[in-house]
């Protein structure tokens, strides 16, 4: 039988020609253990079948596998195999022979403009759990028992479909499942084959940009705004148009003289600053969008956490055929990992975006998608939102707390609304927020700097500070660690 190690020694054995079968045999194992292709407890093919692939009599394998186990190149294993041991490298002080990746030198002539743009903006942060992180949810409380429960009923079913690609938009199941949540949770109006599901909203704004600009299009986006939309727009050659924010969201100019394709806006919690936009704004925003040809880009990516008040309907439901792609993501309310998004198509798009993204993504994770359509339809996604909002609440409430009774009300962002996974810390003008940022972040405090999100010099100071995923007690001994290092900034 064929397997990796096989097919390493195989390449080794034929690439020396001289020597005796045994003397080449031994030198190319030795090699591919020494060079790192074959890695610590990897396992040796049994003799059998290393002297059928090489055309070698299986006396000649056997003593070369006798002659490595008595160098410590190899062991065996009663029952189980041959492995190649840990204690080789140590042993035999043979590690200036491996290959050192790390001894290669970064080189990033080749990368494209556009590759070397992207690395400049580069914003996501190296770690992805941790104190006041932005963004995160509670992860530890997922009901992973329940959601696996339902993988393996699907499981059995072995359905080839589930397991095969997906050209369709994804699983029918899921599409319904999020009509019917959508309808009544978000005021989303929607039939199953307007829904595409995504990897999430980052490719949910790839696929729109990519599939709706040309190079040199125009897109407007907030200011401040969400980075992610900013380095897709950027890779895809289209001009950012900055559109300021106030407490009723973004402000359109009706007066643009050239037109945006797309219109990016999260009006039912602004990222990063928190507000809701209000209703005659978005009366505007469609009227301008519909006066000039253009798509608005809703991003809901974080509107189940609305801890006061009724729940704000989305913009796309506010008017029949509203000229508004929808994106929304599982990766607030259940896990980032998962990697499932949605998006409501407008009829006039629906087959196009689906036939687009099938090309370009090639559809998957049907087995889960399946899976997370009798999570929703069963009742446990509703009940794990409602769970995760009191905690959330909680929590953000603990966070408000602290910074009154430590800093003051005028540490809290004017524009935050009781909603979301973050608030936003507003600092005294003139605080450099980056520089307080970066030394937080090297306490192991990971607070986002809010004039980051800016993109013209006007500029909030101040800090994104996350609270979903952090217990009680951590919320408070980090707070106090970021208020020592608040005063001393300023
Ligand atoms: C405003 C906003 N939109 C979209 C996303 C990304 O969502 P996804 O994980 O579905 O790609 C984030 C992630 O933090 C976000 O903050």
């Amino acid at each position: 039988m064929r397997s990796l190690a096989g097919d390493v020694i195989r390449q080794a054995f034929f690439s020396c020609s001289e020597g005796k079968l045994h003397k080449r045999l031994y030198l190319a194992i030795c090699d591919a253990i020494l060079s790192g292709n074959l890695t610590p407890s990897s396992r040796m093919p049994p003799t059998r079948d290393l002297a059928d692939e090489l055309a070698l009599s299986r006396n000649t394998v056997l003593r070369v596998y006798e002659q490595l186990q008595a160098e410590g190149y190899i062991s065996s294993r009663t029952g189980s195999g041959t492995f190649v041991t840990h204690s080789v490298l140590d042993n035999l002080e043979c590690r200036p022979a491996i290959r050192d990746h790390k001894a290669v030198a970064e080189d990033h002539s080749s990368l494209s403009a556009r590759g070397l743009q992207l690395l400049e903006h580069a914003s996501a942060s190296p770690r992805q759990w941790g104190a006041f992180l932005p963004g995160v949810p509670d992860v530890a409380n997922f009901p992973h028992r329940v959601l696996k429960k339902f993988t393996d009923r699907q499981a059995r079913q072995r359905s080839p479909e589930l397991l095969t690609y997906d050209t369709t938009g994804g699983s029918e199941m899921l599409k319904a499942a999020l009509t019917d949540y959508l309808r009544t949770a978000r005021g989303v109006q929607c039939t199953p084959d307007q829904i595409l599901i995504t990897e999430g909203i980052h490719q949910a704004l790839d696929l729109v940009t990519r599939s709706l600009c040309n190079p040199g299009d125009k897109a407007w986006t907030e200011e401040p705004g969400y980075w992610g939309i900013k380095n897709i727009l950027r890779m895809n050659g289209v001009e950012i148009v900055t559109m300021p924010v106030d407490e009723q969201g973004l402000v359109p100019d009706g007066e643009h003289s050239d037109p945006p394709r797309l219109i990016f806006v999260t009006p039912s919690h602004q990222y990063p600053l928190g507000s809701v936009m209000s209703l005659s704004r978005r009366q505007l925003l469609l009227a301008q969008a519909r006066k000039t040809a253009s798509w608005i880009v809703e991003d809901d990516y974080d509107s189940e956490f609305r801890f006061a008040g009724q729940p704000i309907p989305a913009l796309q439901g506010l008017e029949t055929d509203s000229p508004v792609i929808y994106v929304g993501t599982f990766s607030k309310t259940l896990y980032p990992a998962l990697r499932l998004g949605y998006m409501v198509l407008p009829a006039q798009l629906k087959t196009a975006l689906k036939r687009i993204h099938s090309e370009l993504y090639r559809g998957g994770h049907q087995l889960t998608q399946a899976a997370l359509a009798d999570f929703i339809k069963e009742g446990y996604y509703a009940a794990h939102i409602r769970k995760m909002r009191q905690l959330y609440s909680r929590r953000r409430q603990i966070l408000v707390n602290l910074i009154n009774e430590e800093l003051g009300s005028s540490f809290l962002g004017q524009y935050n609304s009781n909603a979301g996974l973050h608030l936003i810390m507003q600092l005294p003008p003139g605080v450099d927020d980056v520089s307080l940022a970066q030394r937080a972040n090297s306490q192991g405090i990971l607070v986002r700097a809010l004039s980051s999100y800016y993109a013209s010099n006007t500029r909030l100071s101040g800090l994104l500070l996350g609270f979903a995923s952090m217990e009680e007690s951590e919320i408070k001994t980090s707070f106090h660690r970021l208020v020592a290092l608040i005063n001393e900034a300023i």
